[in-house]
């Protein structure tokens, strides 16, 4: 056990691609953690799909041994965590479990909306908070307007600053020497009974689920029985170790330390984070702000190949097992057979299940429009969480509905202020703050969710030419005016299609989703009509004219065999639809019908 005094925690704050990962590799690299030919680039990033796409999506942690340049030695516990808003909760969770952070801003860039989001989540659980001005081997690298802009944007003292280059390794050692002699050691006491954190789980197949913990009071020992707070759940210990990074057993952990325990637990839904452990029969306080993950996105997974439908179930219900905030249930379509309504964290959250069951099940999958949940309360005075915009009861039976809002912050160039301005106010976006750090404009909007969980982030970032960065908080439910509206082609309703509108935008959605629509959908043998309807109500209608039998001939001159390499190559893209009705939708309608122009 070290003592607590020689004990360093952090986590490392930072935007994406800021630098976070490569500087922890460095800091593990040059205290000798890992051998060199081990190194692997990024080790803390371990998923193939964080590492393809360069985001972290667990927390991953690692104990570096390092002798200060006084002489003694410390353990330094590094938590990684997530870098994207959708695991705000998580972040939440790592940062109480550490004292202190890193805060990494990329020299040639500065600081961004997620800094902030996560700088913020740093300071409300008082963190004592080093800044680390890294790519300063870039020639573009400006470390004394960085300075400013921390002080200026954040508030925070920057003279204690480490200009880094984490990819020379300028600035490593100091970095080193600053965590220990800035940063706080941990507090905790020996001798009171067990108090620890559940800081993350993850499930392994030789293992089962691995706890992530933090130790707060007490000591804990392999052998001895725990309980989850939570559920009140006992489980035996079978084996406690720290990460370097690898798993390396150990005899007991004490207090402020950071490791891993195992307890043949099958699920990670039975782990939750942020609960809290102690010994079976020992009382203790709950760890404040605790909370069950809860999803806030929700959309349909259908397999594109119906006969593949046990194979999703299956990929879905191992998913399942590791991701505890992933939730589903199995859904109905008419149009597109039978799938899952799952529901996610965040856009990012559902992109990266949607990309596990199509890559590693080699599944091709339909997702349907994401939706948030609204509260629908009825004249009978009950209320529905309506989930799917499919399930919404008769208009004639409803009240009101209400639908959750955010404070969205989203930091831009002054340049290009007015075009995201007038983003926002097309999204039902009402303004709460317009500030200025430097010559970038800082904007705090209250918006629909709804507006928010399409394609508002692809647009921001189109209209701002990538320069934009945004954050967003949950803010609460309101009432609002909001309809269903309804797809219908060839006179058939399609649900998977049907989504929540605000009346007043409703019929230019519901024009600009129609002829969409007519563009992606082939043409038949005969006419389609294709409308936009809010009850029995038509707001848009456009049809699809059908096709002259003899196209096919005379567009080819009567040419065999290029008619015939035409006709393979429409068979191909049926693969990729849809039959409904008698018309064939393709894939790829399902998703682009529903993107907001604006
Ligand atoms: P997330 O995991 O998405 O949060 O990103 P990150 O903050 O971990 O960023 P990462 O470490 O992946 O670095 C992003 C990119 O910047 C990579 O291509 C790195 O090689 C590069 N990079 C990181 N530090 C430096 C540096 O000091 N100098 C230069 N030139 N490049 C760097």
């Amino acid at each position: 056990m070290t003592p607590l005094s020689h004990i360093r925690n952090f986590s490392i704050v930072a935007h994406i691609d800021h630098g976070k990962s490569t500087l922890a590799d460095r800091l593990i690299q040059s205290t000798n953690t890992v051998a060199e030919r081990d190194m692997k680039a990024q080790m803390l990033d371990s998923m193939d799909i964080e590492r393809e796409r360069g985001i972290t999506i667990k927390a991953n942690t690692v104990r570096i041994d390092y002798t200060a340049k006084n002489g003694e030695s410390y353990v330094l516990n590094l938590i990684d965590t997530p870098g994207h808003v959708d695991f705000a909760y998580e972040v939440s969770r790592s940062m109480r479990a550490v004292e202190g952070s890193l805060l990494v801003v990329d020299s040639t860039q500065g600081v961004e909306a997620q800094t902030l989001a996560n700088v913020y989540h740093a300071l409300d659980a008082d963190h004592e908070i080093v800044p680390i001005f890294n790519k300063i081997d870039l020639p573009a690298s400006d470390v004394s307007r960085v300075a400013q802009q921390v002080e200026d944007v954040i508030g925070l003292d920057a003279s204690g600053a480490i200009a880094v280059s984490a990819k020379t390794g300028e600035g490593i050692m100091e970095t080193l020497e600053a965590i220990v002699h800035h940063l706080p050691a941990p507090k905790g006491d020996p001798d009171a009974p067990l108090k620890a954190m559940l800081v993350d789980s993850w499930y392994d197949s030789y293992l089962g689920v691995i706890v992530l913990v933090r130790i707060i009071d007490g000591k804990l020992k392999k052998g001895e029985r725990i309980r989850f707070l939570s559920n009140d759940t006992v489980h035996g210990v079978d084996r406690i170790g720290v990460f370097r990074p690898e798993m390396t057993p150990v005899d007991e952990l004490g207090p402020g330390e950071i490791g891993f325990l195992t307890a043949s637990i099958k699920q990670v839904r039975d782990t939750r984070v942020g609960d809290t452990i102690t010994h079976h029969k020992s009382e203790v306080e709950a760890l404040p702000g605790f909370k069950p993950a809860q999803p806030v996105v929700f959309c349909g997974l259908f397999p594109v190949d119906s006969a593949l439908f046990e194979d999703l179930r299956e990929a879905i219900d191992k998913l399942a097992l590791n991701d505890a905030s992933f939730s589903f249930e199995m859904e109905s379509s008419a149009a597109l057979g039978f799938g899952f309504r799952c529901g996610f964290l965040g856009l990012l959250h559902l992109e990266v299940i949607r990309d596990r069951i199509e890559r590693e099940y080699d599944i091709d999958l339909i997702t349907t429009a994401p939706s948030v949940i609204y509260h629908v309360h009825q004249k009978d005075g009950t209320k529905i969480d309506l989930h799917n915009p499919a399930d919404m009861p008769d208009m004639t039976l409803v009240d009101h509905i209400e639908e959750p809002r955010i404070t969205a912050t989203i930091l831009v160039p002054d340049e290009y202020l007015g075009e995201v301005l007038k983003l926002c106010q097309d999204r039902r976006g009402i303004q709460e703050d317009l500030t200025y750090a430097g010559s970038r404009a800082l904007v705090v909007y209250d918006l629909p969710l709804n507006e928010v969980v399409f394609d508002f982030y692809d647009r921001l970032k189109s209209v701002t030419k990538g320069y934009a960065s945004f954050d967003y908080t949950l803010k609460d439910y309101r009432e609002d005016n909001l309809v269903k509206m309804s797809v219908l082609v060839n006179d058939e309703p399609v649900d998977a299609l049907s989504m929540m509108v605000h009346r007043d935008r409703a019929e230019t959605r519901g024009r600009a989703m129609v002829e969409k629509l007519k563009d992606l959908i082939p043409r038949h043998m005969f006419k389609i009509p294709i409308q936009a309807a809010i009850g029995g109500k038509v707001i848009a209608r456009e049809t699809l004219s059908a096709m002259r039998k003899d196209v096919t001939a005379k567009c080819y001159g009567g040419d065999a065999s290029r008619k015939r390499k035409l006709l393979d190559k429409q068979k191909a893209g049926k693969k990729k639809m849809r039959q409904f009705g008698k018309v064939d939708i393709p894939q790829e309608a399902f998703i682009s019908a529903l993107k907001m122009d604006s």
